[in-house]
């Protein structure tokens, strides 16, 4: 079957029509593969299925859960109830590097959404669209405990900092701390073990990330600075799928609504977030 005649093309501007009509199945309103969804209406790249990408190691937003193999987080449990209020299955599919989310979702054909911590920025909104914002951040900078590092001492060329590349920190690390030394890795777990090492001086990564990991995993890191960067995040989708973003945030304000968000918050850190 080509990926064209499995696109699913959802009528109805309500949530309850979308879930009316994906349980009837796959489309019949006769709308053929070339011709663009209709107002209201959007596509999804496997039929019934909200298929979801991310990089799966960023908890406690994502993260593979070692023991059942499957992805498990904030993140997760609000793309279960987004295709639950949608009246869609979920489907995830395997961890890839941040920086090649949103080009993912701009080419389309493989996952309908990138839902990933991704704080909505101007440069992404460029290739995108973003969905309203569902949580807020801010950045942080994480260092060895009893270290006397400071944002001052760090930015020298002898200190290394460590961030995600392709990400808001990374940015933040390039512009505040220019003359340090970058080390820009594939994960901000490896980030953080390599401070914990004795590899790298600092990390700067999103502050409810550090903060968790340092609960949870890494109690001989501390954090030195928080850094008000008012950042918000957002799930990103294709701009040739409107209706699939309006889709979206229509089930986000429901979850905002009928306290799914808030108990996701709850399940995740213990309070409103
Ligand atoms: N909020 C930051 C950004 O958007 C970091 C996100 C990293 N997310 C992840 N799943 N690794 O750039």
């Amino acid at each position: 079957m080509s990926m064209l005649s499995r696109r699913q093309f959802v009528q109805g501007g309500s949530v309850v029509a979308a879930m009316l009509l994906a349980g009837c199945g796959s489309s019949s309103s006769g709308a053929d593969a070339s011709s663009a969804p209709a107002d209201g209406e959007y596509k999804l790249v496997n039929e019934g299925k909200l298929t979801c990408i991310s990089n799966l190691f960023f908890p406690p937003f994502e993260s593979m859960n070692e023991a059942s193999g499957e992805p498990e987080g904030f993140d997760i449990d609000v793309s279960k109830e987004l295709a639950k209020h949608m009246g869609l299955e979920i489907n995830w599919l395997p961890s890839q590097d941040f920086d090649t989310l949103v080009p993912t979702i701009k080419q389309g054909g493989k996952a309908d959404i990138a839902i990933a911590g991704m704080t909505i920025t101007d440069a992404r909104k460029a290739e995108v669209d973003m969905s309203e914002p569902y949580v807020d951040s801010n950045q942080s900078i994480v260092v060895k405990s009893g270290s006397t590092e400071t944002a001052e001492t760090l930015d020298d060329a002898s200190k290394t900092i460590a961030v995600q590349g392709g990400t808001t920190g990374a940015d933040w690390a390039d512009e505040n701390l220019p003359n340090a030394t970058k080390k820009r890795l594939s994960t901000i777990i490896d980030a953080m073990s390599g401070c914990q090492s004795g590899l790298y001086d600092a990390v700067v990564c999103d502050l409810p990330v550090s903060s968790y990991q340092i609960k949870e995993s890494y109690t001989d890191l501390q954090i030195i600075e928080e850094i008000p960067t008012g950042e918000q995040y957002g799930i990103a989708i294709s701009k040739d799928n409107p209706g699939l973003t309006a889709a979206v945030n229509a089930a986000l304000a429901e979850m905002e609504e009928d306290g799914t968000m808030a108990a996701i918050e709850m399940e995740w850190f213990g309070s409103e977030i």
